[in-house]
Formats: structure tokens, C-alpha cells, sequence
């Protein structure tokens, strides 16, 4: 039997309760000594739910100064992920950030200087790597399935769901961005991993927020982080429609995305175009091939494991290994450099070049 391998959880928030504690309970290569949030009550509810876990803490650098801890989980907002694990980074912890990696590229390329300089793994929580039907679609496309894929295109499009409007998620200095940088980075992210990684050439976006300038006046169906929402005193200046046309070395790339928009149709595919065959992905469900020779649908059985379950575990099991996972931050690089150029391209209205 393995060691177990000794983790703190930084923030006690939605994604930690909905994804990574319940994969936690099902590992039994884990021990939680430290569940940390700057609301204690956050992290004492998570411990009544998981007595798993050993201590509840305010303050994580009591978890860094710990040397039996092995790895941090960085689980709060985007605009803390970078302090925090740059501070875990140096501290000499093996570090899994969640996705996006922080708010712009610049500070992404630093965490991941970092993480190479220390020695230490530092792995970002772009889930769908671990999603069954996206690496099914990557093996396929490696074996040569769709021919040659020379456009994709992608929609993630809803009604009237922007979150927590005026809080964190609407204030670009503490997000980053709006439905880009959180819906769509995991549209992009998977895209180019499906691709089997493709060196950006060009692109061109636009973005709009329209839906909520008078946000006591904003009407929604889904707010889904109501709890952090300030529509009073709050900011909101981020995208709620984006779009983009990204050429690469490989295909080209387009998309649209909306957190909202008058149109009560949600959208949420990928469609990959083959010369040979085609793939149209239903976002975080499955897919259906269509075949150019024989004009068939197919549509593969499968199950899909919980993803974030699958992540975790690729994570902890790299904690053995040493060796950098497919969500390592040198995988994910490109990603941030292309969120990043989306919302330059759209600030200037001009079009960005890497060549
Ligand atoms: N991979 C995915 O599918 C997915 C889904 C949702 C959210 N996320 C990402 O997860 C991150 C967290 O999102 P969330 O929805 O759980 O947010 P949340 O606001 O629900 O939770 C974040 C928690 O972090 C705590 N926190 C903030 N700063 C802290 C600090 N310095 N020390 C300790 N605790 C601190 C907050 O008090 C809060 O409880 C974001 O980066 C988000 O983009 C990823």
C-alpha cells in the first residue's frame, strides 16, 4: 500500500463542495490536513460534510509551513490563484490551480517559470481533459478518423444566466473576463487538446456586455452565484457576448459565447469538420460522428466518468510519478496566450498576429 499522499484545500467554495471533496471521499490514496477558506464557517461546513478532513484553517500559509503536506489545492477566485501558488510554488508544494490559470497570460507564464524553477508540478483544473467523450474524440482524431479537421466551431450560448452580477465574476480585475475566460476557456482549452495542440497563427474577436449596463434592472433565469452578486454598489465590467475566428497551423477555429442574450436558446456544442468525417460534441455530454463515406450517424455507447473525479485522481497519481499530467500548466499555456490575445484583438478591434 502507497503512503498517502498529504493535501490542503485553499477555499471551501462551489467548485471544492460540488467537485473536488466528493472526489476526495473516494480516494483512498488521500489525507486532507488542511481545509482552509478566509470565511471559517465555509471551511467548518465543508468539515461537517467531510470529516475527512483533519484541520480547518483561516490562514493557508499554515498549511505551507507544514512539511508533511505534499500538494495545495487553490480552489478561490481567479484573481487569487496567482499569489497563492506562487506562494505554495516556493514553499516547495506541488500546486493544482483551478482553471482559469490566473487573469491574464502574463502572470500565467510566471506561475509556470515558477512551478519548472522549483521543481514542482503545478496542474490546472481544465476538466475536460478528463472528460471520457473528449478524449475519445483526441484518439480519434489521432487515428486519422476525420481526415483532416480544417474548421471547428463552437457555440456556448445562454439565455440569461450571467453570474453573481456586480461581484467577483463581473469585475475583470478580479476574473479576468467574463463568459470568455470562464465558459469559454473550456471550450478553447479542449478544442486544442482534441486538436492534438496547434500553434496559433491569427484572430480577431469582439465583445460586448449589453445585457446588464442597468444591473438592478437585469432579468435573469440563472444567476448561479447569486450569494456573491452586488447589483447595488457591484461592478460589472466584463463580456457577456464574445466572438472570435482563430486561425491556427492546424484548423481554424470560431465561436461564439454568451453568459446572456435575448435569444432563449441555449447552445452549448462543439461541431469538428473532417474532411473524412465530422463530430458534433454536446458540451460535458457526448457524441455523434458523421460519416462522409457512408453517410451514417454513428453514435458510441459509452459512460461517462464524473471528470473532476478523473482529474484528481491524475493529479494525485502525478505526485508519485513526478511526471507532468495532459493539464500540466505546460500543456495549458497556449490556452491562456489565446484568451489572452481574444481580449487584446477585441479591446483594439484589430487583428492580432503570432507570426
Ligand atoms: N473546473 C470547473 O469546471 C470550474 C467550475 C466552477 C469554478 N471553477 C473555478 O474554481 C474557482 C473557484 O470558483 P468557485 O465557484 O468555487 O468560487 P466560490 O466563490 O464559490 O469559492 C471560492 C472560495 O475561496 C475563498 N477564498 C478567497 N480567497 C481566499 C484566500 N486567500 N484564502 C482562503 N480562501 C479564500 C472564498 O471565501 C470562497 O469561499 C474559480 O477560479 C473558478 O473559475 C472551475
Amino acid at each position: 500500500m502507497r503512503e498517502k499522499k498529504v493535501l490542503a484545500v485553499i477555499g471551501c467554495g462551489r467548485i471544492a463542495s460540488s467537485a473536488h471533496f466528493p472526489a476526495f471521499a473516494q480516494m483512498d490514496n488521500v489525507r486532507i490536513k488542511y481545509a482552509c477558506d478566509l470565511l471559517i464557517e465555509k471551511a467548518e461546513k465543508m468539515k461537517e460534510t467531510y470529516p475527512m478532513i483533519e484541520n480547518v484553517i483561516t490562514d493557508y500559509k499554515i498549511a505551507l509551513e507544514d512539511p508533511e503536506v505534499d500538494a495545495v489545492f487553490v480552489l478561490t477566485p481567479n484573481y487569487a490563484h496567482y499569489t497563492i501558488t506562487m506562494d505554495s510554488l516556493r514553499a516547495g508544494k506541488h500546486v493544482f490551480c483551478e482553471k482559469p490559470i490566473t487573469i491574464n497570460y502574463a502572470l500565467s507564464k510566471e506561475m509556470a517559470e515558477e512551478a519548472n524553477k522549483q521543481g514542482k508540478l503545478l496542474t490546472i483544473g481544465v476538466c475536460n481533459r478528463y472528460n471520457k467523450s473528449v478524449e475519445m474524440l483526441e484518439e480519434l482524431n489521432r487515428q486519422g478518423r476525420f481526415g483532416n479537421i480544417y474548421h471547428v466551431y463552437c457555440s456556448f450560448r445562454s439565455f440569461r444566466s450571467i453570474p453573481g452580477l456586480g461581484g467577483d465574476f463581473t469585475t475583470k480585475s478580479q476574473s479576468g473576463g467574463g463568459v470568455l475566460i470562464d465558459w469559454g476557456v473550456h471550450f478553447l482549452d479542449l478544442i486544442l487538446y482534441i486538436l492534438g495542440g496547434a500553434k496559433l497563427k491569427n484572430l480577431t474577436c469582439d465583445a460586448y456586455s449589453e445585457m446588464a449596463k442597468d444591473m438592478k434592472a437585469y432579468k435573469y433565469t440563472d444567476m448561479w452565484a447569486e450569494d456573491t452578486s452586488d447589483v447595488e454598489n457591484g461592478t460589472n465590467d466584463v463580456d457577456d457576448f464574445i466572438t472570435g475566428y482563430i486561425r491556427t497551423d492546424k484548423a481554424s477555429i470560431s465561436f461564439n459565447g454568451a453568459w446572456a442574450q435575448n435569444i432563449n436558446q441555449n447552445e452549448m456544442f462543439i461541431d469538428f469538420l473532417g474532411d473524412k468525417c465530422g463530430a458534433r460534441l454536446t458540451y460535458g455530454g457526448k457524441f455523434e460522428l458523421y460519416d462522409g463515406a457512408t453517410l451514417e450517424t454513428i453514435a458510441p455507447e459509452y459512460d461517462i466518468p464524473q471528470q473532476h473525479h478523473m482529474e484528481d485522481i491524475a493529479f494525485v497519481e502525478s505526485l508519485y510519478t513526478g511526471e507532468k499530467t495532459r493539464s500540466h500548466i505546460d500543456n495549458i499555456l497556449e490556452s491562456a496566450k489565446l484568451l489572452d490575445a481574444l481580449y487584446q484583438s477585441a479591446e483594439i478591434k484589430k487583428e492580432i498576429s503570432f507570426e
